[in-house]
This record gives structure tokens, C-alpha cells and sequence, in this order.
């Protein structure tokens, strides 16, 4: 069951790091912790993410089944959740009409067989810092009047849903979400570039350049806007 049992802090450091320390202790597969606030809230390639107290879904889920799509499926199951169209910016952020409206960080201990997911999800935010203007959204700037309740339960009704299903199934549903699709990107802190051309069969990022098709399967890639 995913989303029990919930451990809910009013703030905390940050909801993966006591998703972590509870994993190791061995709590069960869909023990969920919650956050009205963090103070060292996580985001991916060793970045900070912030929101206002009670603005956000602050989320971690520890998982006992694990996947080598999991970052792929919990982002489909984000953009399932939503009731607005959203898509995907490899590998899981996902967008609203081009700004960020939820990031997801998994990080895990494979060779002790879990593994936790972390999602927070902008919900009721009014407006963010002006660096963050062009790039972030919230639910409620895109019209959709949900709590963060509301969110939530939708966010792990849908996680049950996808977190299971087949490596193709997830290819399949997250293909058509792809924002990057045919755009121009950079990587390798924009010392290459070139054009995103899908995701290969693993879930990696593959792109044509002027010498031929790579395939990225970690690391940061930037859409040229
Ligand atoms: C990203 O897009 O960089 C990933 C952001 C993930 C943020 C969430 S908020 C809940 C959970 N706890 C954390 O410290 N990080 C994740």
C-alpha cells in the first residue's frame, strides 16, 4: 500500500532524508512521510528546493520493489495525477505549458533493497522568488484549485497505479509527455549540444549531434528556449 503507514512532520530537515533514515531501520514498502515545511529540502544534482510553509506536496515514499524505471513511472504517475496537461522534461521534471510544476528526487541503496522517492509538487504557490518566475509554476497559478491534501492523495493513488507496471508500458506512457522532444538542448554544463530524439528502451536520454546519436543516462540536461 502506498501512502501507509504516513509519518507527517510540521518541519523537517528534509522528508527523503527521514525517508532514508526510516527505510534503514525498515519500515515497509509505501511508508510515506510528509512535510508542511523543510529546511533543507533536496532537489536533484545537489540543488536546494524550497517552498513556502503549506504551498507544496512535500513528499517521500520508501519503496521495497524496485525498478530500473521508477524515475520514468513516478514521473508519468505525477502528470496522471494532474488534472491539467503536463509533460516531461527528461528525466522527471514535470512541466506545465513550459515551467516546472514538480520535481522528483529518488534516491536509494539498491544493494539493500530500497529505495526512496521524493516529490514535491507546487500547489498553492502565489508567486515565486524572481529568478524562479520564468522557469516554475504552481497548480494554482495554472488555474487548478486543489489542496495539498487533494494533491496528495491523487499524486499516490496514482503512484499504486504506475509504480508496478511493466518497463514498456511506462515507455509508453511517458514517450508521448516528452517536452524535450525535438528540441535543441545542452549538456555537460553547456559544452555540448543537440537535438533530443527520445528515450532508448532503458529510460536514457538519447540526442543527435553533428557527430551522431549519444545517449545520456545521467546527469543535467538545458532545453535552448
Ligand atoms: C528536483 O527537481 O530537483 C527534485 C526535487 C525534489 C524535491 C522533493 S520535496 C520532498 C522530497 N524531500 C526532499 O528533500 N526532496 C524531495
Amino acid at each position: 500500500m502506498i501512502g501507509t503507514p504516513r509519518v507527517h512532520f510540521r518541519l523537517t530537515d528534509s522528508t527523503n532524508e527521514r525517508a532514508r533514515t526510516l527505510a534503514a531501520a525498515g519500515v515497509p514498502h509505501g511508508t510515506l512521510v510528509t512535510a508542511d515545511e523543510q529546511q533543507a529540502g533536496r532537489g536533484r544534482q545537489g540543488r536546494a528546493w524550497t517552498a513556502p510553509p503549506r504551498s507544496a506536496v512535500l513528499m517521500s515514499v520508501v519503496l521495497r520493489d524496485l525498478s530500473e524505471m521508477l524515475p520514468l513511472a513516478a514521473a508519468v504517475a505525477v502528470c496522471e495525477a494532474l488534472p491539467v496537461a503536463a509533460r516531461i522534461k527528461w528525466p522527471n521534471d514535470v512541466w506545465i505549458d513550459g515551467r516546472k510544476v514538480a520535481g522528483i528526487l529518488v534516491e536509494g541503496r539498491p544493494q539493500e533493497g530500497w529505495a526512496v522517492l521524493g516529490i514535491g509538487l507546487n500547489v498553492a504557490t502565489e508567486e515565486f522568488p524572481a529568478e524562479l518566475r520564468p522557469t516554475a509554476t504552481s497548480l494554482h497559478l495554472e488555474g487548478v484549485a486543489l489542496t495539498t491534501d487533494e494533491a496528495r492523495e491523487r499524486l499516490l493513488a496514482a503512484l499504486a497505479g504506475w509504480l508496478p507496471r511493466p518497463a514498456n508500458e511506462v515507455l509508453a506512457a511517458w514517450r508521448p509527455r516528452d517536452a524535450l522532444l525535438g528540441r535543441p538542448v545542452r549538456w555537460s554544463n553547456g559544452s555540448k549540444e543537440g537535438i533530443a530524439a527520445g528515450v532508448d528502451d532503458s529510460g536514457a536520454l538519447i540526442v543527435q549531434t553533428v557527430d551522431g546519436r549519444v545517449t545520456l543516462d545521467a546527469g543535467e540536461v538545458h532545453l535552448e528556449r
